[in-house]
């Protein structure tokens, strides 16, 4: 089964409303590519400028985050409805920083993947070891426990449509790109599990993306990958040079 690429830009906590238009300008030109799907994934302060900005091109505007209750007294949190009324149609979820400086845990993006399902958002679900995860050899037992829990209750049609982005902990910002056997193994790997989880058919439709330290030179290997479907990408996409990761296929 063909799946289009993905390709998402992280841009975590960067760039102010008028620096995310100015970015926004910038890339719409180098990231015209039909055979891809393009996802600026921005900080919520960000998301309606970086939206209005990208009207008329290619660019999709995605969430960095959402909370799990419908509204409420959750200071600093950001609803789905929100995100929804925005016009967000992908958000990331579980992303390594926020459970490690947020507290985000399985079963918080178990929660939030189906809140975002529920108000017809994408998740980009978050995966990833730590190097002595990987060291002692456990990676692919870790991932699998992610992906079971992060995927309870979620239907084989909304598991169709999810993406899933494997992001080792030690190649974030890093540099360290991971090799291109360890990631396609890993994506393998994720794969599999959905296949256990639900059935073939959904296996092979869920789009399985790579993040950490993805750049231009990276991508094109990694991207052709027969279970790497696009990537997740952080400092990269806040350059000129994610047009090149986008149009990696050039
Ligand atoms: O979510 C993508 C991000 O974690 C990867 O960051 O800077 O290594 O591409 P970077």
């Amino acid at each position: 089964m063909s799946r289009k690429k993905i390709i998402a830009g992280n841009w975590k906590m960067n760039m102010t409303p008028t620096e995310a238009v100015e970015l926004v300008n910038t890339l719409k030109p180098l990231v015209a590519n039909d055979e891809v799907d393009v996802i600026f994934c921005v900080p919520a302060i960000d998301i309606i400028p970086a939206m209005e900005a990208a009207k008329g091109s290619n660019i999709n505007i995605g969430a960095e985050n959402m909370y799990y209750e419908d509204k409420g007294a959750y200071t600093g949190e950001i609803s789905p409805a929100m995100l929804k009324d925005a016009g967000v149609k992908y958000v990331v979820i579980g992303h390594s920083e926020r459970r490690e400086y947020f507290a985000e845990s399985d079963e918080t993006v178990n929660k939030k993947v189906l809140k975002a399902f529920e108000y017809g958002i994408t998740p980009i679900v978050c995966c990833g070891e730590s190097l002595t995860q990987r060291e002692q050899g456990i990676t692919l037992d870790w991932i699998r426990q992610q992906i079971k829990i992060a995927f309870l209750n979620v239907t084989a049609d909304q598991a169709k449509e999810a993406v899933i982005a494997y992001e080792p902990i030690w190649a974030i910002g890093t540099g360290k790109v991971a090799t291109t056997e360890q990631a396609q193994e890993v994506c393998s790997a994720i794969r599999v599990c959905i296949g256990e989880i639900y059935d073939e058919a959904t296996a092979a439709a869920i789009r399985i993306q790579y993040g950490g330290s993805v750049s231009a030179a990276s991508a094109p290997e990694l991207f052709a990958q027969p279970d790497i479907d696009g990537g997740l990408v952080g400092g990269a996409s806040l350059k000129p040079e994610f047009g090149s990761i986008v149009n990696y296929n050039k």
